[in-house]
């Protein structure tokens, strides 16, 4: 019976960009999926854009658009990110849509049913300037066990001690900057403890690697707590029904979007609900599987199953868990540029095959780190890629097109060998199946010398300067290029540009099924290079690029020349009128007075100043700035300011005397 298989990988944050981190992910979960399609399984692969969160609703303000709105944009982003790394989901939905929405109530109403919710009044920072509770994370200030400064509310980066915001030591909203304060608040909690039996149940029965388990058996021990799972407004996600100013956190609907993503793959027709029923139905036989990073462990083998159970659904037949991505031996740094985006790299000219080879090359199926060095990239690429297996094609084609045509003999020279290599086959595709990729690159690889080293045995070269021996050297040539497509067969989940190029060039489909079948009496292609060596000069752009666009955003720009500068008119302008705009708590409306006509700008200064605060001010104005269309009006111009967010910011000045629209210079 043809399996059928789900797959999900993590839902990327709609307010980060995708970066050589997610790309692990995603390339892992795409070859995974991939070679599932090649070996026969109906597989369905989906995702979506993690859109709800206190961190999008904020960012979207910023940008003075709806959060709806920012987090399509991100969402159309992420997908042209993956699909230059050649991710092929069957869908990249979003969470913040109505299958979701409905999907997310349904469970709840399920789990209020079956007793498995309770309400308990927590306290919680505030901030009251900014009006809202603060996220852990949005709180920071000196560890009160090692007394670092400057730490978030959760966790201390220099000690590592965990902790509750409350017991920072003068501790700051990020949003306003000043002290929060401690404010009650009603909240929804899932009761998780009642499901420890079940859980280590459905452990035992998961695929689940043993690295995974050790750590849940931790978590078991430690005892389960219960969830909170509702936030209180203003928050972007779903409004929690019946309940007034409640929204449900983002955790609980990410996971119920991988549901949602595959329910909006399977349309809303008959068909379409019979599909969704045969794999989330609670008696389904789909396999369901999710692919995580080790940080996310707790959310999808305690929480995720368990509110299934609740919600009376099918539960995961496993979660695959890879650990983090470094990068030359350190965390992704923007000051060592190495926090390389799919964009970045993409930029540099680099083949996205390259890191998907390399990607393979590392992975096994634990939660170790996978560490991407940038030397051992170029290396293994040139060596690996360019130099055994695409050259094994390389070094017997051209015979085939001179000599006879373009057209492939009727037999090999050597048939147990080519047996030998498609004999691999069930070894290669146990090794793609348990995630070893590491270790199926390398079984790729030896036989990649192998055949090189035949090919230096055979010389075809030599063979080609005696007429007489025309047969054997079509034979031989013919040999080679079945040997490399075997081998680029094996490696088609992994490099799927260079299949379907390799695919061209034989005028034939690789078929997983096919590949004891050798090529033979058939026309072929010119052959054109698949793939090219790294040059270190490439590399070492992508590092400085990265470098360069990390200071243009932390303030320390790239030297410009005077001229570029003096480009910028700025002017000397008075504040005439501040307001708020509704809707976008973070902008003042400014009428100014530049010396002329007058105009409007809008700042995003309101978490530091009052508008009456500014009325009668002198500022500096970039004055020849395009004009930009917000949602609430267009701004002409910007108003200079210092400062590193938006609640420490101070408005530049001139001295006395200096009347509007007077240059600056
Ligand atoms: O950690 C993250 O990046 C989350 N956005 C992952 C969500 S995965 C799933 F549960 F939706
Ligand atoms: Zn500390």
């Amino acid at each position: 019976m043809t399996r059928k298989i789900l797959v999900t990988a993590a839902l990327p944050y709609a307010s980060g960009r995708i970066h050589l981190g997610n790309l692990l992910e995603m390339v892992q979960t795409d070859i995974w999926v991939r070679y599932q399609r090649l070996s026969g399984a109906d597989c369905a692969f989906v995702c979506a854009t993690d859109a709800h969160g206190t961190p999008t609703m904020l960012k979207a303000r910023e940008e003075g658009v709806e959060p709806e709105a920012y987090a399509e944009s991100c969402r159309a982003a992420h997908m042209r990110d993956f699909e230059a790394f050649g991710i092929r989901f069957d869908n990249y939905h979003t969470t913040h849509s109505p299958e979701n929405r409905a999907l997310v109530e349904r469970i709840y109403k399920r789990l209020a049913d079956g007793g498995h919710i309770r309400t308990r009044t927590i306290q919680q920072a505030y901030d009251e300037q900014a009006g809202m509770f603060l996220p852990d994370r949005y709180v920071r200030g000196e560890c009160p066990s090692c007394g670092a400064a400057d730490q978030y509310g959760d966790s201390c980066s220099v000690c590592g001690a965990t902790y509750a915001p409350s017991e920072l030591v003068n501790p700051r909203s990020i949003l306003s900057g000043l002290p929060p304060v401690t404010r009650e608040s009603e909240h929804k909690f899932f009761r998780l403890g009642p499901f420890e039996e079940p859980l280590k149940a459905w452990m035992r029965a998961s695929n689940l690697d043993r690295g995974a388990r050790n750590k849940l058996a931790e978590w078991f021990k430690e005892g389960l707590k219960d969830w909170d799972i509702t936030r209180d407004e203003p928050y972007f996600g779903f409004k929690v029904p019946g309940e007034e100013g409640k929204y449900f956190y983002v955790w609980l609907d990410a996971p119920v979007g991988y549901m949602a993503s595959f329910k909006n793959l399977c349309g809303a027709g008959k068909d379409g609900e019979e599909r969704f029923e045969r794999y989330f139905g609670a008696d389904s036989e789909a396999e369901l599987y999710h692919f995580i990073g080790k940080d996310i462990l707790y959310f999808h083998a305690l929480f995720w199953p368990a509110v299934l159970m609740g919600a009376g659904m099918r539960t995961p037949s496993g979660v695959f868990v890879h650990g983090f991505l470094t990068v030359d031996g350190q965390k992704m740094s923007k000051s060592r540029g190495t926090f390389i985006t799919a964009a970045d790299y993409v930029a540099a000219g680099l083949d996205p095959e390259y890191l998907r080879y390399y990607y393979a090359a590392k992975l096994g199926p634990g939660l170790d780190d996978i560490d991407l060095s940038l030397e051992d990239f170029a290396a293994r690429i040139n060596s690996d890629l360019v130099g055994k297996l695409v050259n094994i094609a390389s070094r017997c084609a051209s015979f085939i097109s001179r000599g006879f045509e373009g057209r492939l003999g009727p037999q090999l020279h050597d048939p147990s060998l080519h047996e030998e290599f498609a004999g691999a086959r069930d070894e290669i595709g146990e090794l793609y199946e348990s995630r070893q990729y590491a270790k199926a690159m390398r079984a790729v690889m030896a036989l990649a010398d192998r055949a090189n080293v035949w090919i230096n045995e055979q010389k075809p070269w030599e063979l080609a300067k005696d007429s007489s021996r025309a047969g054997t050297l079509q034979a031989v040539a013919t040999q080679g290029v079945n040997l490399f497509k075997v081998l680029i067969t094996y490696m088609k989940p992994v490099l799927p540009r260079v299949a379907s190029d390799a695919e061209a060039f034989l005028r034939c489909e690789l078929a997983w099924s096919e590949v004891a079948a050798p090529l033979l009496n058939a026309r072929i292609n010119q052959f054109k290079a698949l793939a090219q060596r790294i040059q270190p000069k490439t590399l070492k752009a992508l590092v400085e690029s990265s470098q360069e666009q990390a200071e243009s955003g932390s303030g320390r720009s790239a030297p410009i020349d005077i001229e570029e500068f003096l480009r910028t008119d700025l002017r000397v302008a008075r504040i005439v009128k501040a307001e708020r705009v509704a809707g976008a708590d973070r902008l003042l409306r400014l009428t100014l007075d530049d010396g002329g006509k007058g105009r409007t700008v809008f700042a995003g200064i309101a978490g530091a100043y009052a508008p009456s605060m500014l009325v009668g001010r002198k500022v500096v104005l970039a004055a020849n700035l395009k004009p930009r269309k917000m949602r609430f009006g267009v701004s002409e111009g910007m108003v200079l300011a210092a400062g590193e967010d938006d609640s420490r910011v101070f408005l530049l000045s001139p001295d006395e005397g200096a009347e509007p629209g007077m240059r600056v210079r």
